[in-house]
Parts: structure tokens; C-alpha cells; sequence
């Protein structure tokens, strides 16, 4: 039997590890993505085989191993001002009704991957700013979250390289945002990354040392969960959300059938969630 061969057993269990630890769903044939997945971490570990990198996962002593295969199955993609359309919203909306807040803005990015999300917000309101000198007298605290320890010290060492940049970006902001770092990448300026702070977060925990915030950026991970995980995501952001605060889900994801506690403003382009107020 191949080192990479994993059994209908290891894989079951491996699912049910994988939903509860950070819920994520994998379907019944995904064997082929956790091998992919996994097989680097074999030399690593020192492990001979799949099965046994999956028993190993599951031993509750196994931390650092469990750390990194949940980095290395989590889906990583992303880009900056994805979309578009939550960042002209956020300058065209949202910005123009918090301008005048006494107390500092907070917007969390609650899965934010390689940084590319809360920097591109970081960014957008940065450009407001120099059009509304005066706007957020007690200033924009961005707050980026994920599970990934590595995709977190990617986001906190603030480097792209070409590859990166070249998705999304426009020569103007490149210009205007990144200076010269190292090995030929370039760095986030210190402008937005002092509006810019991180931390490990599951979404599956408690939010409760996150204190409260004004909007909320939760793109492009419920698309793993079960309707149930959603359900419970959403719930919990609701309760961190400022009153009336903002919520932008990713452009294929919907509160539709999971909660009710929302209105779905159409903005055109592009939807966003608003917190109802209590009867
Ligand atoms: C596809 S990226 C989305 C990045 C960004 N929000 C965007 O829309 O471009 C999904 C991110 O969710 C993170 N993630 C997956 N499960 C998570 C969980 N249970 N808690 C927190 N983050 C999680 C992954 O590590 C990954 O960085």
C-alpha cells in the first residue's frame, strides 16, 4: 500500500476532525484534496503514511500538527478590493454615516487570509480621509482575524510579491500605498498598517474578547460550513455588531434561511447586511 493511500476509516474520521475543529466540510470524495494537501506534511512530521499523519492529528497532544493541517486545509485565496463593490459602498455608505462618531470606528475582517481584505479597507478609508479632511475624529481601528497562524504572520509581515499585487490593485494605489521591501516584494506603507492590527480568531469560538464593532467583512468563508456553523456565525457577529452596524458577506454567500435579525440593503451595485434595530 502507497505512502499516500488513506483509508475509508482515516478519511471519516479526518472529516468529522476537520468540521469540528474549524468547520469545514469536506464531501465524501475529497480524498484526493486531502492528499494533496497533506503529503508535504509527511517529511515534515516524519510521518509514513496518510493514515498515520491522520491518527497522529487526532491525539490531543498533537498541537503543532493539528496547527498545521488546519493551515494547510484551509482555502487560502483572496485578493485586494475584491469585488469591488463593499469598498465603494464602504466610501460611498457606510464611511459618509460614521464620519462624525465620537468614538474610534471599528470594522472587523473576520477571515482575512494574507491581509489583502483588511489593508484594501484600510485603503479605502484612508482615500476618504484626504477627500473629508476632519472625518472620524477618534480614528479607524481595522481588525483583521483568521485561523491560519501563517496566513496571520503573512498579514502582519505586510509584504506582496508581484504576483500578488498584480491582483486588484491599481497603479495608482500601488503607487500611492507600497514602498520598496524586501527581496524585490513590496511593503504595506506604515500609514495603513498602523490603522491595521491582527489575531488569531476560529469563528467557531467565542467572540467575546473581540469587543463590538460598526461593520463587519465575513467574505468568502461561510461558503465551507455547514447551514448549522453558519447559522451560529452569524448569530455570534450579530451580537459584536454595533446597533445598526454593517455586515458584507462574499458575493456568492446570502443570510437567506439563516437569519432573520438583518435587513439585506440591494445597493447596486452589490448587497449589504445591516443590523435590525429591536422593535
Ligand atoms: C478564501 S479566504 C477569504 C479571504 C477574504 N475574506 C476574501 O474574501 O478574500 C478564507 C479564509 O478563511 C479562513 N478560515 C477558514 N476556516 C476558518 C475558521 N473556522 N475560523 C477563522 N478563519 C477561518 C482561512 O484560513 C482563509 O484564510
Amino acid at each position: 500500500m502507497s505512502a499516500r493511500h488513506l483509508d475509508e476509516k482515516s478519511y471519516n474520521q479526518f472529516r468529522i476532525f476537520l468540521e469540528q475543529q474549524c468547520g469545514i466540510v469536506l464531501g465524501e470524495s475529497k480524498q484526493y484534496l486531502v492528499k494533496s494537501r497533506l503529503a508535504p506534511l509527511m517529511a515534515k512530521f516524519d510521518l509514513d503514511s496518510l493514515s498515520e499523519l491522520v491518527t497522529r492529528t487526532l491525539a490531543p497532544v498533537e498541537r503543532q500538527l493539528r496547527a498545521a493541517v488546519i493551515d494547510a486545509m484551509t482555502t487560502n485565496e483572496t485578493l485586494w478590493f475584491r469585488d469591488d463593490y463593499p469598498y465603494k459602498l464602504l466610501q460611498n455608505k457606510l464611511l459618509p454615516e460614521f464620519k462624525a462618531q465620537k468614538t474610534p470606528i471599528k470594522i472587523w475582517s473576520a477571515a482575512s487570509s494574507s491581509g489583502q481584505e483588511p489593508y484594501s479597507i484600510a485603503m479605502s478609508v484612508l482615500e476618504y480621509q484626504q477627500k473629508n479632511p476632519g472625518s472620524f475624529p477618534r480614528g479607524v481601528q481595522v481588525i483583521g482575524t483568521d485561523i491560519s497562524t501563517t496566513m496571520l504572520e503573512h498579514c502582519k509581515y505586510g509584504h506582496y510579491d508581484s504576483l500578488a499585487l498584480a491582483r486588484g490593485l491599481s497603479a495608482e494605489r500601488k503607487q500611492r500605498f507600497f514602498e520598496t521591501g524586501d527581496n524585490g516584494m513590496l511593503k504595506i506603507k506604515d500609514q495603513v498598517k498602523k490603522m491595521v492590527s491582527f489575531r488569531p480568531l476560529n469563528l467557531l469560538n467565542s467572540y467575546s474578547l473581540m469587543g463590538k464593532f460598526d461593520i463587519v467583512f465575513c467574505r468568502n468563508v461561510l461558503i465551507y460550513f455547514s447551514p448549522e456553523i453558519k447559522a451560529k456565525i452569524i448569530s455570534q457577529i450579530h451580537g459584536v455588531l454595533n446597533k445598526q452596524g454593517y455586515l458584507f458577506l462574499g458575493a456568492s454567500e446570502s443570510l437567506s434561511g439563516i437569519n432573520q435579525d438583518f435587513s439585506m440593503l440591494r445597493c447596486n451595485p452589490g448587497i449589504v447586511y445591516q443590523k435590525k434595530q429591536p422593535n
